[in-house]
């Protein structure tokens, strides 16, 4: 089989390898679709924390059950070959404080599946932990499925927020996080959603994801302050922006991912006087299997969210479109024989 390999910082190959075998309490899938994200760009230009190269990337992965390593199903699992499966990348070590204290997305030995040190699903088939293997219904489309890994880190995000009936709500960037934060913000409650983005194409999808209040700068809005704003795009100038918009007693919270070593300036005094609590949130915790559910209940419009489908030749491609800021969400779809483009 064909494998996408980041063989080291910046450097990738498309190998010939053996189709891995599934060990103890393990799945074989073979892969339908795995989404491109900014983690990857990070793994791949060896920011990431902990990565260990060669690494197959791949971490937002849907794919049919082809076998079952020893012991699968000998506790509450009922996995057929054939199943239809969405895949949480994180594994734990179930041993250190925080995994202990019900912070497992905290794991001082954390390991997502092709981000850290176990292969992902940049491949035509990969393995992964039973216990990170979720069944979908027949009928739910593998290749939108792919959006539950982001689903279920943007359900993290509004665990740690209040859902309060009435807010009004402020998501800067709309890309694949801003536009799940954005659309799962009128079932946490809220009466209005705004979203901020420079890039118009992007606002187009948050229309057709049926966000209302779109803009180019939060300035342009019909109000000054939000109850909650949550920055889903890394930037600092955004982060800094942002903070300055939330109403007393409000949150903001810091989804996107900056660069490590960058700082953003706020107000500690408004802060003080204001009340305003700033909360992070980081991958997944206890959401993967009820962003299968929200998934397969049409939470959210993953056709409008996906744009472009890659073969594992055009891997390189789809990092650089990634990069560029173009299209929607991209996807590397490793069985497939062409690359397409859904308008
Ligand atoms: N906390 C988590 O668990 C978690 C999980 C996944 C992704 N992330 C992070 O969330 C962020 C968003 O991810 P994505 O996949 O949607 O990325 P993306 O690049 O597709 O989207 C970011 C959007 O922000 C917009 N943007 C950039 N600067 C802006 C500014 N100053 N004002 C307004 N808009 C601006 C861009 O035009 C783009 O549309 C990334 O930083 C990513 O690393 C965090
Ligand atoms: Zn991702
Ligand atoms: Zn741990």
């Amino acid at each position: 089989m064909r494998a996408v390999v980041f063989t080291s910082e910046g450097e990738l190959a498309l190998e010939e390898r053996a189709v891995p075998e599934p060990g103890y309490k393990e799945i074989l899938i073979k892969t339908a679709a795995v989404g491109i994200c900014g983690t990857d760009t990070h793994v791949f230009d060896g920011e990431f924390e902990g990565t260990v190269f060669p690494l197959v990337p791949g971490h937002e992965a849907t794919g049919t059950i082809v076998a079952l390593g020893e012991d699968v199903n000998s506790g509450v699992f009922d996995f057929q070959v054939g199943d239809h499966v969405a895949v949480n990348p994180s594994t734990t070590c179930g041993e250190c404080e925080f995994c202990l204290n019900g912070h497992q997305n905290l794991c001082r030995f954390w390991n997502g599946l092709g981000v850290v040190a176990s292969d992902g699903a940049s491949q035509e088939y990969f393995t992964a932990p039973a216990s990170n293997v979720y069944k979908l219904k027949p009928e739910t489309d593998l290749y939108e499925a792919a959006l539950i890994e982001p689903l279920a880190c943007a359900i993290r995000g509004w665990d740690v927020l209040p859902r309060r009936l009435g807010d009004h709500v402020l998501v800067y960037g709309a890309g694949t996080m801003g536009l799940l934060m954005a659309q799962l913000a009128t079932r946490a409650g809220a009466s209005t959603v705004t979203i901020v983005d420079l890039n118009e194409a992007r606002l187009k999808t948050a229309e057709e994801c049926g966000i209302e209040l779109r803009y180019t700068s939060a300035d342009e809005a019909d109000r000054e302050k939000w109850d909650v704003v949550i920055d889903c795009t890394g930037n600092i100038r955004a982060i800094e922006d942002a903070l300055t918009r939330v109403k007393p007693a409000g949150f903001f919270q810091d989804f996107g991912v900056a660069p490590a070593d960058r700082t953003a300036q706020f107000s500690p005094f408004r802060v003080y006087r204001d009340e305003i609590s700033i909360v992070g949130t980081m991958a997944v915790l206890n959401s993967f299997g009820r962003a299968v559910e929200l998934f397969e209940a049409g939470a959210i419009n993953a056709t409008a969210m996906i744009s472009h489908s890659f073969t594992l030749d055009d891997y390189s491609q789809a990092l650089e479109m990634f990069r560029k800021g173009e299209g929607r969400k991209l996807q590397i779809r490793p069985n497939d024989t062409e690359s397409r483009v859904f308008l």
